[in-house]
């Protein structure tokens, strides 16, 4: 069980779990947890605006960011980058010094490059908050405190905790960003399965194996990552057929984990790959509560960091 009840530090900007501590992380959950208690409507917080600038697609993280600035009372533009001066060739830095100046102070960014939002707020200092929604293979620090709180709602005593992680671990910004934070609320032991060819050479924290017995052995928590086949070189491209049957997450694999182990998967589904139908829709699925968690995180996320303007 998480022990403190407290805000944590207010933050400047959202980079990673690496940066908060595991006060803020309990601050977070239990902010979280306390808006999906409330229900509507929330206490308004104050901001001129929210730009979602997303390079990389996205279906969850952006509409939920959007909903959680809408739910305080920000104003939100979802900034289309085909019809924005950076294809006139203005840099991303001068745009976003550009929407400052008009007074938005909350960035949303998504990007296929490792940093990139990290680069931006090194940049922008103190004038804006920078929030992460992913980085290439680095980090997807929201994602991972919503699964937090999904776990955590229904297994509370995390130092109890068995948790498996199994897919492409190497390409998994949404696996970085677990590893660190299971390590920081002390998850009792983690199991990180995959191919060879989409291992890690150093796992953050648990243990590497290629055996979905071993690895999913009596675990209380299952979390299927998607096969990102966009992120795959020419080297580590697999069969997908054997990949299906030697890693899937079906009702027979599921078997080797605890009767009552919680599913979950950041989404979008590959269904039929790396997990079939009856399991995403099965009772043990979490899959759409981590869908609706995201966006009280992300309120909490928000709140925690206009604590600072
Ligand atoms: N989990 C996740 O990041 O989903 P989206 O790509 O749809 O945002």
């Amino acid at each position: 069980m998480l022990r403190f009840f407290c805000r944590g530090q207010f933050m400047q900007h959202f980079l990673d779990i690496e940066s908060l501590s595991t006060q803020d992380i309990t601050a977070l959950l239990n902010r979280a947890l306390w808006f999906k208690q409330k229900n509507f409507p929330y206490p308004p917080v104050h901001s001129p605006g929210l730009v979602n600038l997303f390079y990389e697609n996205s279906t969850r993280t952006r509409v939920s960011f959007e909903l959680a600035a809408k739910y305080l009372s920000i104003p939100v533009i979802n900034f289309s980058l085909s019809n924005a001066s950076l294809s006139k060739g203005e840099t991303i830095e001068d745009t976003i010094t550009n929407l400052v100046a008009m007074g938005i102070n909350l960035f949303v960014i998504r990007h296929s490059e490792n940093f990139f939002a990290a680069n931006i707020a090194n940049h922008i200092g103190n004038a804006a908050h920078i929030i992460n929604a992913g980085d290439g293979t680095h980090a997807h620090p929201s994602q991972a405190l919503l699964d937090l709180m999904t776990i955590y709602e229904k297994k509370p005593v995390l130092s109890d905790l068995k948790i498996a992680i199994v897919g492409n671990i190497k390409h998994s910004r949404v696996a970085n960003s677990l590893q660190v934070l299971f390590k920081k609320v002390g998850v009792k032991q983690l199991k990180l399965i995959a191919p060879p060819i989409w291992q890690t050479e150093k796992a953050h924290f648990g243990h590497i194996t290629d055996s979905m017995k071993e690895g999913l052995q009596d675990a209380d928590v299952v979390i299927c990552l998607r096969v990102q086949k966009e992120r795959l070189l020419e080297n580590e491209c697999l069969d997908y057929s054997t990949y299906r049957k030697d890693f899937a997450l079906t009702p027979s694999t599921l078997c080797f984990a605890h009767p009552q182990a919680l599913v979950l998967h950041p989404g979008p589904l590959n269904r039929g790959l790396e997990i079939d139908s009856l399991v995403a829709d099965g009772a043990q699925s979490c899959i759409l509560q981590q869908v609706k968690n995201g966006v009280l995180m992300r309120m909490a996320i928000i709140e925690s960091l206009l604590g600072m303007s």
